[in-house]
C-alpha cells in the first residue's frame, strides 16, 4: 500500500502532466460515448421506420438537467431541419457526428501526448535518482552480483514503475469514468436491457480471464528462458576463446540447441494461448451479442419498454465497448501490483546507508604538508580481520613499499586512505588530522591512484586523461602524455586525441592502457601517489617504458607503491613486508637482505640477490 502511494506521487511529480491527462482522458471518455449516441438520430432518420415523438423546444433548467437539455437540443435542431429539408438535417447529423469523434480522437491524443511526457520524465527522474545514488554507494557494495543486480533494477524495475504511472493515470482516473458513463449511456436507453446485459457478461470475463492468467505463467517462463538463452550466448562467445581451444564447439553447441529448443517449446505455447484468446473472445462475445439481440428484438418487436430499433443499435454500440475499460481496470490492477516489488526494490537502493559519509563540519584539506600515518589499523571487510595492527608512517616526499604474498591485505591497506573504506578499529592521519575530519572531495583530491587493471571510459584519449575536469587545457594534457610515455603512440592513433578508445579502452593495448592511466594521474597532479601493481600485467618491454613513466611521476611526490615485481621497489625509502594482514618485516632493501627473512626469500624466488 505503501508503494502504491509512492507511484500516485511518482504520477503527480509533474502534476499538471498528471492534471492534463486526466482532463484529456476524460474529455475523451465523454466524447467517446457522445459519438455514439449521436449515431442514434441519425439512424432514425435513415430508416425513417420510427414514429419519432416530437420535442418541444426545451429550455435550460440548471446544471443538473444539462444532458436532457442538450439531447433535447440536438433533437429539436434536426426536427426543425427535416421539417424544412431533410437532406440539411442528414448534412448535420454527418457533420456533428464527425466532429465528435474528430474531437474524441484529439482528446485522446492530448491525453497521451502529456502521459508520454509525464511517464518519461518519471522514468528519468527515478534513473537520475538510482545513478546518483548508485555512484555514492559504499564501496563494499559493488560486488559482481549486485552491478548486475543495479543495472536489472535501472531497467526492469523501472519499466515497471512507468508502466504502473500510466496504469494509475488510466485506472484510477479513465477507465471507471467510462465505465460510468458507459453504464449511464445504457440505463439511459434501457434500463431493462442494461440489467440482462450486466448478468451475461459476468460469464465472458470469467473465461477470459482464466486464459489470461494461464497464459501470463507460460509467457513468463517462455521469458526466463529467454534469458537462459541469452546468457548462453553472452557466456560461450565471450570466452570463445576457451571454447575453440578446448574443442568444446560441438559440446557448447549441442547445448544451446538444447536450451534453444525448450524456449522455442515454451513460446510456441505462450502463442498458441495468447493466439487462442482473440477468437475465444470473438466467440463469448458474439454469444453474449446473440442473446442481447435476442432479448432487445424481443423488446422491440413487443414494443412496450419504448426500446426502438436505432436505439438499440446505440446501446449495442455502447456495450461493446464497454468491455474494453473493464479489461483496463483488470490490466491496470496487475500492472500495479506487479509495480510493488519493483518499487519495493528501488527503494531498498535509495535507502542504503552511504557508510562513508562526510562528518558534518567537515575540514579542508588545502595542502599536504608533513604525513600519512596509519596508527594500529584494524580492518575487516565482513568477520575476518584482513589488517592487523598495522602501523607506519609515510612522510612528505617519501615513499613506502608495500609487499607480500597474494592476499595479504596489501590493496585493501591502499583502499583505505582514500577511505573507500573506514578503518573498523585505529586511525588514520593526514598532517596529524583524522582523515575522517576531512572533507571527501578534498582528500580524493590529493590523492592519485594508478590500479593494476586500468580503468578508461569509452571516450577520447583528450577526456580520459583530463578525467572529471571541464576544463582542461590542450597542452596540459598533451604534457601529461608525454609525462606518462603516451604521447608518442596518442598521436600515431587515427584522431589523436580526439581518438575513441572504445568500451574500457579495449582498441588499446595493455601496456598503452597503462600509460593513458599515468598520464591520468599526472594530469590530475596529487601530492598522494598510490600504485598498486601498476605494471604487473605488462610485458617486460612496456613495463620498462611505464615504468620509466612511474618514475618521472613519482618524482617530488609521496608514494605508496605496491608490487609483486621487487625490482620495481628497491629504491624505496622504506618497504613493508606484509604477511596475513600484519607487518611481517620492514626496512630498506638492504637491511631487509641482510636480516635474510621472508624478503630475502622473495627476493631469492625473483632471482634477485644483490
Ligand atoms: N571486497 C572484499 N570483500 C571481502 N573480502 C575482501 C574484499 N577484498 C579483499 N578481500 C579479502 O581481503 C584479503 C586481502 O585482500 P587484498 O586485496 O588486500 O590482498 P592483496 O595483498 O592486495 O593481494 P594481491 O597481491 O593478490 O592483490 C584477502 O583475503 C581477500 O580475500
Ligand atoms: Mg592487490
Amino acid at each position: 500500500m505503501k508503494s502504491l502511494m509512492e507511484i500516485y506521487r511518482y504520477t503527480f511529480s509533474y502534476r499538471w502532466q498528471a492534471i492534463l491527462t486526466i482532463i484529456f482522458n476524460l474529455l475523451f471518455v465523454i466524447f467517446n460515448l457522445l459519438s455514439i449516441v449521436l449515431l442514434i438520430p441519425f439512424l432514425q432518420m435513415i430508416f425513417k421506420t420510427e414514429e419519432v415523438k416530437y420535442v418541444a423546444k426545451p429550455v435550460y433548467k440548471g446544471i443538473t438537467h444539462i444532458v436532457e437539455y442538450v439531447t433535447n437540443s440536438y433533437q429539436y435542431i434536426m426536427q426543425e431541419m427535416v421539417k424544412d429539408d431533410p437532406k440539411s438535417a442528414l448534412l448535420f447529423v454527418c457533420v456533428t457526428v464527425f466532429i465528435a469523434f474528430f474531437l474524441k480522437s484529439l482528446f485522446r491524443y492530448g491525453a497521451i501526448w502529456h502521459q508520454s511526457q509525464l511517464r518519461m520524465a518519471v522514468v528519468r527522474d527515478i534513473k537520475n535518482k538510482l545513478y546518483a545514488k548508485a555512484l555514492r554507494l559504499p564501496m563494499s557494495y559493488y560486488t559482481e552480483e549486485r552491478k548486475g543486480d543495479l543495472m536489472s533494477r535501472m531497467n526492469s524495475d523501472v519499466g515497471e514503475i512507468e508502466i504502473a504511472v500510466v496504469s494509475m493515470l488510466e485506472l484510477v482516473f479513465r477507465e471507471p469514468f467510462a465505465v460510468l458513463t458507459s453504464i449511464a449511456g445504457l440505463i439511459y436507453i434501457s434500463p431493462k436491457l442494461t440489467l440482462i446485459s450486466f448478468i451475461l457478461l459476468p460469464v465472458s470475463a470469467f473465461v477470459i480471464s482464466r486464459i489470461g492468467k494461464s497464459l501470463k505463467r507460460t509467457a513468463k517462463a517462455g521469458q526466463e528462458q529467454n534469458g537462459i538463452v541469452y546468457s548462453a550466448i553472452d557466456e560461450t562467445l565471450g570466452g570463445i576463446k576457451v571454447v575453440k581451444a578446448f574443442n568444446a564447439i560441438r559440446y557448447v553447441q549441442a547445448n544451446f540447441e538444447k536450451i534453444n529448443l525448450r524456449h522455442q517449446q515454451l513460446i510456441t505455447k505462450a502463442f498458441r494461448k495468447r493466439d487462442l484468446s482473440p477468437p475465444l473472445n470473438e466467440v463469448l462475445g458474439s454469444a453474449v451479442m446473440i442473446c442481447l439481440v435476442w432479448f432487445g428484438g424481443v423488446m422491440i418487436l413487443d414494443g412496450q419498454s419504448g426500446l426502438t430499433g436505432s436505439k438499440f443499435v446505440g446501446f449495442i454500440i455502447i456495450f461493446s465497448q464497454l468491455l474494453r475499460p473493464i479489461q483496463g481496470i483488470a490490466t491496470s490492477v496487475g500492472n500495479l501490483n506487479k509495480a510493488q516489488p519493483s518499487q519495493d526494490r528501488i527503494n531498498e537502493i535509495l535507502n542504503t546507508e552511504e557508510t562513508i559519509e562526510q562528518q558534518v563540519g567537515a575540514i579542508p584539506l588545502t595542502t599536504f604538508e608533513d604525513s600519512i600515518e596509519l596508527d594500529h589499523v584494524w580492518f575487516r571487510y565482513k568477520d575476518e580481520m584482513v589488517l592487523q595492527d598495522v602501523s607506519f608512517s609515510l612522510k612528505r616526499g617519501k615513499t613506502i613499499a608495500l609487499v607480500g604474498e597474494s592476499g595479504s591485505g596489501k590493496s585493501t591497506i591502499a583502499d583505505l586512505l582514500p577511505r573507500f573504506y573506514d578503518v573498523s578499529e585505529g586511525v588514520i592521519r593526514i598532517d596529524g588530522q583524522d582523515i575522517r575530519t576531512y572533507q571527501l572531495e578534498d582528500l580524493h583530491r590529493h590523492i592519485g591512484i594508478v590500479s593494476q587493471e586500468s580503468i578508461l571510459f569509452n571516450d577520447t584519449v583528450r577526456s580520459n586523461i583530463a578525467f572529471g575536469m571541464d576544463d582542461a587545457p590542450m597542452e596540459k594534457i598533451i604534457e601529461a602524455a608525454k609525462i606518462a610515455h603516451a604521447h608518442e603512440f596518442i598521436i600515431n592513433m587515427e584522431n589523436g586525441y580526439d581518438s575513441v578508445i572504445g568500451e574500457r579502452g579495449n582498441k588499446l593495448s595493455g601496456g598503452q592502457k597503462q600509460r593513458l592511466s599515468i598520464a591520468r594521474a599526472i594530469m590530475k597532479n596529487p601530492s598522494i601517489l598510490i600504485l598498486d601493481e601498476a605494471t604487473s600485467a605488462l610485458d617486460t618491454e612496456s613495463e620498462k617504458i611505464v615504468q620509466g613513466a612511474l618514475d618521472e611521476l613519482m618524482k617530488d611526490r609521496t608514494s605508496l607503491i605496491i608490487a609483486h615485481r621487487l625490482s620495481t621497489v628497491i629504491n624505496a625509502d622504506e618497504i613493508l613486508v606484509l604477511s596475513k594482514g600484519k607487518i611481517a618485516e620492514r626496512g630498506t632493501h638492504q637491511e631487509l637482505l641482510e636480516k635474510k627473512g621472508l624478503y630475502h626469500n622473495l627476493c631469492s624466488l625473483q632471482g634477485m640477490q644483490s
